[in-house]
């Protein structure tokens, strides 16, 4: 079955960004020019997923109003003559979708949980919204390279990455079975294990495609410290042999840290046709100043 729906979680708190995630949700702190749920809703167009759901928290109405539409603000814009700002605008709420609200804080699979009624049983795909993967125009994108799998196998597909160090113990952590064409077969799952747990270098990131039925098996599972996991169902598919891993091109920035947050506004702003060569010469002219 195809996988035309997307889910994406922005419901959490953002703590780590107060104060300014005080009033402003996490997905709408800007990277670069645009907000960074817009990055994810672009980068499901291109590879050809229309449909999105994101769940949000309660006080969110502003992602609600970023994605809808503004006919007053297009007629100023077109009586102002401001056509390509138009385009912009009309570019924003152009995406097709639907919002689930979070009302409690629990964790990824409850955030899954609530968009099931719009998922039932599909395959989809969950992007986490605290990482932008960007890949040049004509690349294979992460998120292209996971369909491609899911369609050749049918079988649940999340992206990975290897990662060296104490970074091993901030990720989930997958045991690789075989690997065939770049697809690596997964059979078991480790959630930030320390570097003695660990089972191999490769790090879960927030790219996956799930088959259908796995909000059943979310919903089959036993809570442990009152919270479900869905690195619990990753597992399960892992040990049926139901689950495969895939590096991918491009670059990932992890926005929900401060640092990655900086570097993915910088790098942004450099590959801007708009101010790519200004900002050039402005981190030129401050390099030699540090
Ligand atoms: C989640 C997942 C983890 C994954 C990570 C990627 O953790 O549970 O397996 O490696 O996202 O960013 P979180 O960062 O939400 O704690």
């Amino acid at each position: 079955m195809k996988v035309k729906k997307a889910i994406i979680p922005a419901a959490g708190l953002g703590t780590r960004f107060l104060p300014i995630t005080k009033a402003v949700p996490k997905p709408m702190l800007p990277v670069f020019d645009k907000p960074t749920i817009q990055y994810i809703a672009e980068e499901l167009r291109r590879a050809g997923i229309e449909e999105l759901i994101i769940v949000v928290g309660p006080d969110s109405e502003v992602i609600m109003r970023h994605f809808g539409a503004a006919p007053e603000l297009e007629k100023r814009l077109l009586s102002d003559g401001k056509q390509k700002l138009y385009e912009i605008e009309q570019a924003t709420c152009s995406f097709n979708v639907k919002f689930a609200i979070q009302k409690e804080a629990n964790g990824l699979a409850g955030a899954i949980l609530c968009a099931e009624e719009y998922i039932g049983d599909e395959p989809f795909a969950l992007l986490l919204g605290d990482e932008l993967i960007y890949a040049a125009d004509g690349e294979q994108s992460c998120m292209e390279r996971l369909l491609e799998i899911y369609e050749k196998t049918g079988k649940s597909v999340i992206a990975t990455m290897e990662v060296f160090g104490d970074d091993v113990s901030k990720y989930g952590n997958i045991g690789v079975k075989s690997e065939e064409n770049g697809v690596m077969q997964v059979d078991a799952i480790v959630e930030k294990p320390t570097i003695a747990e660990a089972l191999s270098n490769y790090a879960i990131i927030g790219r996956y495609v799930l088959a259908g039925g796995i909000m059943s098996r979310l919903k089959a599972l036993k809570p442990r410290n009152n919270e479900i996991y869905l690195t619990d169902v990753l597992d399960e598919l892992a040990e049926k042999g139901e689950l495969s891993a895939s590096t991918f091109n491009g670059v990932r920035y992890d926005v929900g840290d401060k640092l990655g947050f900086v570097k993915a506004n910088i790098e942004y702003a450099l590959m801007s046709a708009e101010t790519g060569e200004d900002v050039k010469n402005y981190l030129k002219e401050l390099a030699e100043k540090l």
